[in-house]
């Protein structure tokens, strides 16, 4: 249903982005927790609106996976100019084809409101996403205006940012942890993170100080 609606969106779908403003778009991907060099997968992608923008953060090391269900909408993305730093993923958010603790960060820009099954979306995203790796949900409006936008509009009505408390249940349940929250007039910024980064950096540090001895 959800795949079907955004099929049917995709030829006017960059037509409708163009509207956006672009530069609350750079100023969003300068605000995530990407470096250069990250692998980072944006589900979601749709036409690649955000790609541009998630391409600057990560350099000529980095790596982006676009994924989308709606092949229609990836097809889109996939006949824009990334010179092989983007690979694309024809996948439910529920179901990523990819192995565990594969990606530095996960971001999620005006896409997950649609996913279906948001429980089935976290736990994925905690299993592809390193330890230490940072997710990110995001809109470069509030969580009401987004809500309200979708509520007229009958084939996504029902599908919302949940509210904060059920946001952070959520989150939690699915293992993750460092939750900030962020929802004012000009963005919603939903960040979280998975555990146990810090104790692979120690080991590091702690070889490096040996050597050092
Ligand atoms: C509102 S569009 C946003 C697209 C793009 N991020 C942008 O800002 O222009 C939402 C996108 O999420 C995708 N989507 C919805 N449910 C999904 C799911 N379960 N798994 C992967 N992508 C999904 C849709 O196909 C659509 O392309």
């Amino acid at each position: 249903m959800i795949r079907t609606y955004f099929n049917g969106k995709a030829a006017i779908w960059d037509e409708m982005a163009a509207e956006r403003d672009q530069s609350k778009l750079r100023q969003m991907a300068a605000r995530l927790d990407i470096w250069p060099g990250s692998t980072v997968l944006d589900i979601g992608t749709g036409t690649g609106v955000f790609l541009p923008f998630l391409r600057q953060r990560i350099g000529s090391e980095g790596k982006i996976l676009a994924l989308d269900i709606a092949e229609e909408m990836l097809h889109r993305a996939q006949t824009k100019a990334f010179d092989g730093v983007v690979a694309y993923l024809n996948a439910d958010a529920a179901h990523i084809p990819l192995p565990e603790s594969f990606v530095d960060s996960v971001v999620c820009y005006s896409s997950f409101p649609h996913f279906q099954d948001k429980a089935g979306a976290l736990a994925e995203m905690y299993r592809v996403l390193r330890n230490g790796g940072s997710l990110h949900i995001c809109h470069t409006s509030c969580r009401e205006a987004i809500n309200g936008l979708h509520n007229g509009i009958p084939e996504v009505c029902h599908d919302v940012i949940p509210e904060e408390r059920e946001m952070r249940l959520m989150l939690s349940e699915a293992g993750f942890a460092d939750v900030e929250i962020e929802d004012n007039c000009e963005n919603y910024l939903c960040r979280a993170s998975k555990p146990g980064g810090l104790e692979g950096f120690g080991v590091e540090l702690e070889a490096d100080i040996q050597r050092l001895r």
